[in-house]
């Protein structure tokens, strides 16, 4: 019933996200996300991106020709990360997400480190945890900026160029790089890229922080300080993925005026807890 998954079925999958995602917010009484062209596409983009780097990490169910579930996993210089795993409402609760997730943590040797960023769905959680993973409970600043502080005279904006730049920090502070996803982020309209002499780096757009590393705590919050200074006034802005290792985030978001919310967990194997200073992103890793 499990299969590979193929381009063609690219938007099946990202309608059952929708679904599953949209009903397991409504259930637990959480934001529904706001369906969107511009997001729907960025959606397909990234599982297109996603199946063309690794296209042996991606499966979906198809039991009676219709796709009903799905996982997408990848892996960088051996860290394993699964990107995205859903089954509709209706085939819920058949031990189908884990047949799917079985699927995508077979993709690589079981003590290569991994994360997840985990929804507040509680199948979820239960199965990330007893497939092994450690569970870190998130935050996600969102909002207005109430307090808005000027950028870090020292960050500048990078490119293309400086992919090299983000692949040292990501060796040090990940242990893996992942040039490959930062330059596809970059080619996704809006998305920029800011960097902190060679201590770190930001991937934003104007209504959130993508994903961020750093070599020390200096550089992480001149880097969200600055990408929070760039957010066009009246704007609306999600950092998410705040685990307890990234009080310096914490710090920095509070500074700002932005409101915390419980959000889903950072869960990881082969490693004490997620890296720091870092700020993961959800479908990236
Ligand atoms: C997460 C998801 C993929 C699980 O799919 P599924 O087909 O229901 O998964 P399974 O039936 O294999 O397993 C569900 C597990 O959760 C457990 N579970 C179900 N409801 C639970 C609850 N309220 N509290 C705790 N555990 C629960 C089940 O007991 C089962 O574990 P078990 O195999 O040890 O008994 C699905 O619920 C989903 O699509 N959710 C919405 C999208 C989402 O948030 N995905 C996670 C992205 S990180």
């Amino acid at each position: 019933m499990l299969r590979a998954m193929l381009d063609a079925d690219i938007a099946a999958a990202s309608e059952v996200w929708q679904t599953a995602y949209g009903a397991m917010a409504k259930e637990h009484r959480l934001a529904e996300p706001v369906r969107a062209e511009v997001t729907d596409r960025r959606l397909e983009d990234r599982l297109g991106h996603f199946l063309r780097t690794d296209p042996e990490g991606s499966f979906v169910a198809e039991p009676e020709g219709r796709v009903v579930g799905f996982a997408q996993s990848f892996v960088r210089e051996g860290y394993w990360v699964l990107s995205l795993l859903a089954t509709l409402p209706g085939n819920q609760g058949h031990g189908l997400g884990r047949r799917l997730l079985d699927a995508a943590l077979a993709t690589a040797p079981a003590g290569l480190p991994g994360t997840i960023q985990a929804s507040r769905d509680p199948s979820a959680l239960a199965l990330y945890s007893s497939a092994g993973f450690s569970c870190h409970p998130a935050m996600k600043a969102e909002g207005a900026i109430r307090r808005p502080g000027p950028p870090d005279p020292r960050v500048r904006t990078g490119g293309p160029g400086d992919i090299a730049l983000v692949d040292a920090v990501d060796r040090r502070r990940r242990g893996a790089a992942r040039g490959v996803d930062i330059a596809h982020m970059l080619g996704v309209a809006g998305n920029r890229l800011l960097l902190m002499e060679d201590r770190g780096y930001a991937v934003a757009r104007d209504d959130r922080l993508i994903t961020l590393g750093a070599l020390d705590e200096g550089a992480a919050v001149a880097l969200l300080q600055t990408v929070l200074a760039g957010i066009p006034e009246g704007a609306t802005v999600e950092v998410a993925w705040l685990t307890s290792a990234q009080q310096w985030a914490i710090d920095t978001v509070v500074r700002a005026g932005m409101a915390l919310h419980p959000y889903g967990a950072v869960m990881v194997r082969g490693m004490s807890g997620p890296p720091a200073p870092c700020i993961p992103s959800g479908g990236y890793g």
